[in-house]
């Protein structure tokens, strides 16, 4: 049976697959820092060369910002459209690092072999996960699984701002396929494949509050001068109440309950909550009173502050009154939550608690609405079914915490439903210094998606 050939090839080659992956990790695709640019490009031409090695015609298509990277190939049904980016996120700080981050290498863990580097996991590895299996797909077989579209992105880290007109420029040639796989999700735990099936959407919002003209001597005008950091924080200590919800007024409008089908499958999972907070130095649950850990990271709607700034932040002291405080606050959301109202509100929220000598504006860091997946599409089934074959447990449908707004576009824009699948596992530092992506997800990944494309080939011819 020739998925037994692919899957052995995909074994015998697992060296070579992984020196690709290395090239690509070794480019700098820092999508939200300028002086990147040229390195985003290069990664993405660095991908319509290992395309093209596949027989794949791809090319980097440019836009306001960083390349997409498109290429059609294959016929018959059903035809999918693979996503992935190609951008990473900024190293810094760099001194926690092991190792440079551009400068990946497989390092023996406790755990088994990592592959470290900055995108190793979120998300040049999963990425590759998807070429690879392709890659041995056609060289045991001389054919394609099925028609397929690949679509790469080089500014998902950055809130994807070209994202959406170039989807509805390109519709013609989006909307066509069946189904949108997507691999820049985790596992469940280390042996047990998951398919997600709930994304939170995100809003990005920044506070710029300002009081006196200038940064004042904070005992000539201490007293009578208002401090726009104090007015800020009393601000950011408004948005939660005592009980952990957010006070923003409406924000829970299209907040909706999980299903008991829903919680049945997730008390079914055994997560542990003590272990999951264990592993980063903490035991208490920060959420709503009342919700289980699982249920705050995956169905409930959060505000983070994810940066303050302001005053004198240097070495030593200085006893400054200052003319500007900044905050970076997030909201992660969930249901219908409607990011555009939930800006107004906070806007409106934030103006009116203001004293009368502070000015505020607000700069826009994108605004995603979250995403909900249909599991009745029996593509959802069958990957299920592929995916347990693979991994030592069956598969788990799940929700998550992050936000993938690709997602949503595909299906607000094309009508296009997404399949989730991805091999991260939580340990592996996403966004954070030494990031890593395990050699067995990298594998397993591989020949996950091969039985997966062998599955969804038959539930659609
Ligand atoms: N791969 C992540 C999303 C993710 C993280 C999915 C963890 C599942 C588990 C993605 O690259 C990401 O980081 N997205 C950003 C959103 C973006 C708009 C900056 C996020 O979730 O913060
Ligand atoms: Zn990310």
């Amino acid at each position: 049976m020739s998925l037994e050939r692919i899957l052995d090839r995909i074994d015998s080659d697992l060296d070579p697959a992984i020196a690709r992956l290395m090239e690509l990790l070794r480019i700098p695709s820092i999508s939200t820092d300028r002086d990147y640019k040229a390195e985003c490009q290069r990664a993405a031409d660095w991908l319509v060369a290992d395309l093209a090695s596949l027989g794949v015609e791809a090319e980097a298509r440019p836009t306001p910002g960083h390349p997409m990277v498109v290429g059609h190939v294959g016929e018959g049904a059903p035809h999918v459209l693979f996503y992935g980016h190609y951008d990473v996120q900024p190293v810094d700080p760099l001194n926690l690092w092991s190792r440079e981050p551009f400068d990946p290498a497989i390092e023996e863990t406790a755990d088994g072999k990592v592959i470290r580097g900055r995108g190793s996991s979120d998300d040049k590895g999963q990425l590759m996960t998807f070429v690879e299996a392709c890659r041995a797909w056609k060289a045991e077989t001389g054919e394609w699984p099925c028609k397929i579209t690949f679509f790469f992105e080089g500014e998902e880290e950055s809130g994807s701002p070209s994202l959406v007109p170039f989807l509805k420029e390109n519709a013609d040639e989006f909307s066509v396929p069946d189904l949108a796989l997507i691999c820049d999700t985790g596992l469940f735990d280390r042996d047990t494949p998951a398919i997600t099936t709930m994304l939170r959407g995100l809003l990005g919002e920044e506070v710029i509050v300002t009081g006196p003209k200038m940064d004042l001597h904070s005992g000539m005008y201490g007293g009578a001068a208002m401090n726009p950091i104090r007015a800020l924080a009393r601000v950011i200590a408004a948005l939660h109440d005592e009980t952990g919800r957010i006070t923003v007024p409406g924000f829970y409008d299209g907040v909706p309950e999980i299903t008991d089908e829903m919680r049945a499958q997730w008390d079914a999972l055994g997560f542990d909550a003590d272990a999951f907070l264990g592993e980063v130095g903490l035991s208490q649950p920060a959420g709503e009173q009342g919700r289980s850990a699982l249920e705050m990271v995956w169905s409930r709607p959060t505000c983070e502050v994810n940066g303050i700034t302001g005053g004198y932040t240097g070495n030593g002291f200085k006893t400054v009154l200052p003319s500007e405080a900044r905050a970076k606050i997030s909201f992660r959301l969930v249901g219908t939550q409607d990011p555009l109202q939930i800006r107004e509100s906070f806007r409106k929220m934030v103006r009116e608690m203001l004293p009368e000598d502070c000015d505020v504006r607000f700069e826009d860091h994108g605004a995603s609405p979250a995403s909900v997946m249909s599991t009745a599409d029996p593509a959802f089934e069958a990957a299920r079914e592929a995916l347990s074959d693979e991994w030592p447990n069956d598969a788990a449908f799940i929700g998550s915490g992050g936000s993938i707004p690709i997602a949503g576009y595909f299906k607000s824009i094309l009508g296009l439903d997404s399949l989730l699948i991805g091999f991260g596992r939580e340990d592996d530092l996403i966004h954070s210094p030494n990031e890593k992506y395990d050699v067995r997800s990298f594998h397993k990944g591989i020949r996950s998606w091969a039985r997966v494309l062998d599955a969804l080939a038959s539930v659609k011819s």
